[in-house]
């Protein structure tokens, strides 16, 4: 089963949008594995955004995502990397599909409301760093098999 590493960033949670978040990927039928809600330090917003150093955003985007608290999940399913993209939109939120969350909540890539792993390869290494092994829960829902082909 494929894992994403999901956050609500800064501006989603200042803008009571966690809910709205949550509520769309529970739709989705994508299963939540993980929560917390926590401020993020410094050195975690380097090793998460280490991809993007040393790209004229790079400062910007490091105190951005450590100037408030965040929303850190992990979510599981079927494609869950492309559907969880699919649901974010596109990073430049004028660019997002009608519909998607950075279309309907956001106006500028430097406040683009969430994260989400960019791969599956990725998405493991993500949640890897964000939390504990015993953070992750394993469990079934009643409803799955009407979502989840196998
Ligand atoms: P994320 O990693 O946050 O899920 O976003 P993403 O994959 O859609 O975009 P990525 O290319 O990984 O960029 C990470 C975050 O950096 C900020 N950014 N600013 N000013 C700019 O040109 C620019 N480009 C990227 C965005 O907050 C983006 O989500
Ligand atoms: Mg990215």
């Amino acid at each position: 089963m494929e894992r994403s590493l999901v956050l609500v960033k800064p501006d989603g949670v200042q803008r009571a949008l966690i809910g709205e978040v949550i509520s769309r990927l529970e739709r989705r039928g994508l299963r939540l594995v993980a929560a917390k809600f926590m401020q993020v330090s410094t050195e975690l917003a380097e090793t998460h955004y280490a991809v993007h150093k040393g790209k004229p955003f790079y400062e910007g985007l490091i105190s951005y995502i450590s100037s408030a608290p965040v929303m850190a999940m992990v979510w599981e399913g079927p494609n869950a990397v492309a559907a969880i993209r699919q649901t974010m939109g596109s990073t430049r939120p004028t660019e997002a599909a009608p519909g998607s969350l950075r279309h309907d909540f956001a106006l500028e890539v430097g406040r683009n409301l969430t994260h989400a792993s960019d791969s599956v390869e990725n998405g493991a290494n993500e949640v890897a760093l964000w939390f504990k092994p015993e953070e992750l829960v394993d469990w079934n829902r009643e409803v799955d098999r009407w979502t989840f082909e196998k």
